[in-house]
């Protein structure tokens, strides 16, 4: 079998150019007398992901000339408590838009918060309006990760029209949202197929796509014989695995066995530094549209 030279979709390079980018347009906002896009999040508990993410976010801010605000609780805040910072956030004039890190502690209805979210600061775009807006076709904020792994093969010029596109799992955040973007005309306007744990030939499925998506969390899940030659592929699983050499005590595994698939691929991203800061570069671009009322008044 040849080896195939395969091309790295750095996503840690293209988010740094998006938020240089996002940086100079928030520069000509205050320079018109607009005021800074401001981000807030809240994060309930110690979750040592969910930190890293939110850290990054606050960072990412710094980096476009944002305002942030980290909002943080114990895990012990009841519900109706977090439903309250969640209200205040709503009606704070100067919060541009927010997010409520997920996952939360179990006593807590992470749809209720969502759904309690003003639709119109919601730029995580997990509240119902701005899903059903995005089936509909409507604009909206969509979700960041999907929209990140867009932008990416956007800007490696990866077309996805009349393209297959296979999608690896079926959640709210990325799997659902990538299927109606991808399928989409003036979005990703290819074939899509999502497949899930009652899947029947997933291997078969995967071998038949041109563009293939791995969002199930679990690592190394797909290996060389899924993957046709040629193919994309694209590397949403972030999981910790214990790894006593690493000074933090693990690393972080994606969803794709690297080391045999990429041989086989076109196009491929890395974990880390593939969809994991284009996530959170998109979440700034939401964060700019938010205080622009681009999709809402
Ligand atoms: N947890 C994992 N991904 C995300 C995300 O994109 N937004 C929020 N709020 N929580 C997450």
């Amino acid at each position: 079998m040849e080896k195939q030279d395969y091309v790295l979709l750095d996503g840690k390079k293209t988010a740094a150019d998006i938020r240089a980018e996002i940086a100079l347009e928030v520069e000509r906002m205050v320079e018109t007398g607009k005021k800074r896009p401001h981000l807030a999040a809240i994060l309930v508990g110690h979750d040592g992901g969910s930190e890293t993410y939110v850290n990054n976010k606050v960072k990412a801010c710094e980096a476009c000339g944002f305002r942030s605000t980290l909002l943080r609780f114990e895990t012990n805040i009841t519900e109706a408590e977090l439903l309250d910072e969640v209200r205040k956030l709503n009606e704070d004039k100067e919060v541009d838009g927010f997010i409520v890190q997920l996952p939360l502690p179990h006593h807590i209805s992470e749809q209720k918060v969502i759904e309690a979210i003003d639709y119109r600061k919601d730029v995580d775009g997990f509240h119902p309006i701005n899903v059903g807006r995005l089936a509909a076709g409507l604009p909206c904020f969509v979700s960041a990760t999907p929209k990140g792994i867009l932008e990416l093969l956007r800007r490696y010029d990866v077309r996805t029209r009349s393209k297959h596109v296979v999608i690896l799992g079926r959640s709210n955040i990325v799997g659902k949202p990538l299927a109606s973007l991808m399928m989409q005309r003036s979005y990703g306007d290819a074939t899509v197929t999502v497949c899930h744990s009652h899947t029947v030939n997933l291997a078969e499925e995967c071998r038949r796509a041109d563009i293939l998506v791995a969002a199930i969390g679990q690592p190394e899940f797909v290996k060389a014989d899924m993957v046709r030659e040629g193919a994309t592929v694209v590397d949403v699983g972030t999981t910790r695995v214990p790894d006593p050499s690493r000074p933090r005590g693990f690393r972080l595994s994606g969803d794709v066995m690297f080391d045999e698939v990429a041989p086989k691929c076109s196009y491929i991203t890395p974990v880390p530094g593939g969809v994991g800061p284009m996530t959170i570069a998109m979440l700034m671009q939401n964060t700019l549209a938010a205080a622009r009322n681009e999709y809402y008044t």
